[in-house]
């Protein structure tokens, strides 16, 4: 089976309601990003912090997959298929996607502030300030926010590497290091890049761009990888 690793950005949940940050009308309007999702800003006030990533949620926890996440949850019939997101919604797993990725985190966990491998899974759709861990300290978003390492970047980069496909859906390649995976990709790796405002990647000679809404442009995209490379 071929392997076909995606690197999906906010551009992919649009259609399903959820804001991109860098569109107009993007989520970032109204907040300071540097408030609210940076170590700094969690330091600064938590309390903000926290009722933004709770209101994240609840839209996270409403939105339904579109036809661009249950396209690539298709995909995993014919290839072996590993999501590489920036998305911190769940709607890859809701489309039925196995194999995912999360590089920046996921809003549906939390962690303590003291110990970042004590994480859980929320039953709840809030983080209050006053929730601690078992250790005694603050429960935070499991977010990796500005200013923060990345730690399951050398996990994505290595899947990246052994992509005999690679496509890149609604990101505006903007934030580092996710933006830098596609470096990682072999020369001799078809590059497939789908957004409707396309982001510039500098040209090579597998590069397909593709100038298209995720929820209409996926569904055909794999369509014609299925016919083409079964
Ligand atoms: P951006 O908001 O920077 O980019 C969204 C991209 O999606 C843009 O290129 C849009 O043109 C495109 N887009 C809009 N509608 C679309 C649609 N229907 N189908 C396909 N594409 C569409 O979002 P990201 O690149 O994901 O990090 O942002 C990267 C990171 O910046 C985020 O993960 C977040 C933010 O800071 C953290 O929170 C740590």
């Amino acid at each position: 089976m071929k392997k076909i690793v995606v690197l999906t950005g906010a551009g992919i949940s649009a259609e399903s309601g959820l804001s991109t940050f860098r569109d107009a009308g993007g989520l970032w309007e109204g907040y300071d990003i540097m408030e609210v999702a940076s170590i700094d800003g969690w330091r600064r006030n938590p309390a903000l912090v926290l009722e933004f990533y709770n209101m994240r949620r609840k839209a996270a926890y409403e939105a339904l997959p579109n036809d661009g996440h249950k396209a690539l949850a298709k995909l995993e019939k014919n290839f072996d298929v590993t999501i590489v997101t920036q998305n911190v919604d769940n709607l890859h797993e809701k489309a039925g996607s196995t194999n995912i990725i999360h590089l920046h985190g996921e809003l549906f966990k939390s962690r303590s502030s003291l110990d970042e491998h004590l994480v859980f899974e929320m039953k709840e759709l809030e983080i209050k300030l006053g929730d601690k861990c078992p250790r005694g300290s603050q429960l935070r978003p499991h977010i990796v926010w500005f200013g923060e390492a990345v730690p399951m970047l050398e996990t994505a980069a290595k899947e990246v590497m052994k992509a005999d496909i690679f496509i890149v859906v609604g990101t505006s390649l903007q934030v580092y290091p996710a933006a830098g995976l596609i470096d990682y990709v072999d020369h001799n790796t078809p590059i497939y890049v789908m957004d409707p405002k396309l982001p510039y990647v500098s040209p090579r000679a597998n590069l397909k761009l593709i100038e298209a809404k995720a929820a209409d442009g996926l569904p055909k995209l794999v369509e014609k990888l299925i016919l083409n490379f079964e």
